[in-house]
């Protein structure tokens, strides 16, 4: 009943206060997977110009994995983290050789590709091909110890798998990609780290931080 209202309630706020974002209006795998790319260390306002960029010089993952590496590093200049854009890269040209240019469309497949990880490969799979595989970072880890009161340190390993599962039995199986983008949404807006918007929260009344003055205590991480 809980989760019931939980998800709802996230899915309801996000129809009100989505971000609007380029790569939402699409769901070519090729435009996802970049943009997922660019923001796993980087910031939705300081990667935006970069995945502009990359989309409007290489359209297409055929005309990427065509290009000259030493051109591909040069317009990820200012990104950091060059082994990003190098295994970008490579990933494409093995999408390109190994697919026939087409993106594989599950999480064990896409898991396999360079550079891409768990939680590219459920960002990847669920908005771009609707499967229903929940995502997992620090906004989600936040979102979902202060709503459910998990007390799981996350700076061990091994509580990446509770939230895992919690966060893959939440996920609405027909509308994976807008619970993903909402859970996304939430902890990057409203339940921020510093100075939370309690006040305007519309999961105030089922959230276990919030019933209990834990607010600030949770997410557990005890090394930073
Ligand atoms: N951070 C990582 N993936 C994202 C996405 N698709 N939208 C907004 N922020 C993100």
């Amino acid at each position: 009943m809980e989760r019931e209202i939980f998800v709802n309630q996230l899915i309801r706020w996000y129809g009100h206060q989505k971000r609007d974002l380029p790569w939402r209006e699409t769901r070519d795998p090729y435009k996802i997977w970049l943009s997922e790319i660019i923001l796993q260390q980087t910031r939705v306002n300081q990667g935006m110009p970069y995945y502009l960029a990359f989309i409007e010089r290489y359209p297409t993952v055929e005309l990427l994995a065509k290009a000259p590496e030493q051109e591909v590093l040069r317009l990820w200049q200012g990104l950091g983290y060059y082994s990003r854009a190098r295994n970008l890269h490579a990933c494409a040209q093995t999408i390109v050789e190994q697919y026939h240019g087409c993106f594989p469309d599950t999480f064990d497949e896409l898991l396999r590709l360079k550079g891409i990880g768990r939680y590219t490969a459920a960002a990847i799979a669920s908005l771009a091909f609707n499967k229903p595989t929940a995502v997992v970072d620090g906004n989600v880890y936040r979102v979902l110890a202060r709503v459910f009161g998990l007390y799981n340190d996350i700076s061990e390993s091994k509580t990446l798998k509770i939230f895992e599962q919690l966060a893959n039995e939440l996920i609405p199986t027909n509308n994976a990609a807008e619970y993903n983008q909402a859970i996304m949404d939430f902890g990057a807006t409203q339940c921020t780290p510093k100075n939370p918007a309690c006040d305007t929260c519309p999961l105030h009344t089922i959230c276990f931080a919030q019933q209990h003055g834990e607010v600030e205590k949770l997410p557990v991480k005890s090394r930073k």
